[in-house]
């Protein structure tokens, strides 16, 4: 069960603060929540990498839809929080929906939280 937070009121929001080399972070009911671009879909991801706790905030989004952290440069991909170089860590990934009355995360909670 998803809890849905509003975190741009539009696409074009979206679009204007989250940019292929820059990423957003936002802090979603406790979560910090990493909102990045790549191979031109909008992805959000947990900000502090699995290996070391760097925050992803400070690192990049290649053309392959991966975010790179910036500490020891290990890759994980945008889509299934999967890590593509560097270990078997993932990182977490939350629903990102645009709708028409704005962008929302996902955020998952127990029944008795909504
Ligand atoms: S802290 Fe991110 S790869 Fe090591």
């Amino acid at each position: 069960m998803y809890h849905w937070l509003k975190i741009y009121d539009s696409f074009e929001a979206l679009e204007n603060n989250v940019l292929a080399d820059k990423t957003e972070v936002l802090v979603l009911k406790g979560e910090r929540v990493c909102i990045a671009k790549g191979k031109g879909a909008f992805y959000a991801v947990q900000e502090k990498c699995p290996h070391n706790g760097a925050s992803l905030q400070q690192g990049f989004c290649t053309g392959e839809g991966e975010i790179v952290c910036p500490v020891h440069r290990y890759k994980f991909d945008l889509k299934t929080g999967k890590a593509t170089a560097g270990g078997s860590f993932a990182l977490k990934t939350y629903p990102l929906e645009i709708r028409e009355n704005g962008v929302f995360v996902g955020i998952k909670v127990k029944w008795w939280e909504m």
